[in-house]
């Protein structure tokens, strides 16, 4: 089954939005198979955020991610790395619709409380990357 990887930024976690963002995901009906809250060091927010080495706000992003504790997940669930981010909304939360989490909640570009994960690779690998084998589970959901 689909996973990905989802996570309340620093900015979700200290307005008191992960119940908010969990009611959301489970609502909808996927299933949390993994979940902590942690402290990002800075060598971890480099690895997370590779891909955005070289972009002139990789420094403030980095700063932003380690600056208090996120609460990092695993949804699975049936096109859950689709859905989620269609949930989410756009990154920027002034072009979000609302009723998307960012639409609702985010203020700026870097306070936008949530990441998800944008393709199967990327789930994966950010689910390796936060997550021992052991800490997501598996279970059977009952309908
Ligand atoms: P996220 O989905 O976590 O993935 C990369 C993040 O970079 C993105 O959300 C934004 O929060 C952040 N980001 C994108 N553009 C900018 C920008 N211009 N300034 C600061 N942060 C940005």
């Amino acid at each position: 089954m689909e996973k990905t990887f989802i996570m309340v930024k620093p900015d979700g976690v200290q307005r008191n939005l992960v119940g908010e963002i969990v009611s959301r995901f489970e609502a909808k009906g996927f299933q949390l198979v993994g979940a902590k809250l942690k402290h990002i060091p800075t060598e971890l927010a480099e690895q997370h955020y590779g891909e955005h080495k070289e972009k002139p706000f990789f420094g403030e992003l980095v700063d932003f991610i380690t600056s208090g504790p996120v609460f990092a997940m695993v949804w699975q669930g049936e096109n859950v790395v689709k859905t989620a981010r269609n949930m989410m909304g756009k990154t920027n939360p002034g072009e979000a619709a609302p009723g998307t989490i960012r639409g609702d909640f985010g203020l700026t570009v870097g306070k936008n409380v949530i990441h998800g994960s944008d393709s199967l690779e990327s789930a994966e690998r950010e689910i390796n990357l936060f997550f021992n084998e052991e800490d997501v589970l598996l279970y059977d959901k009952q309908d």
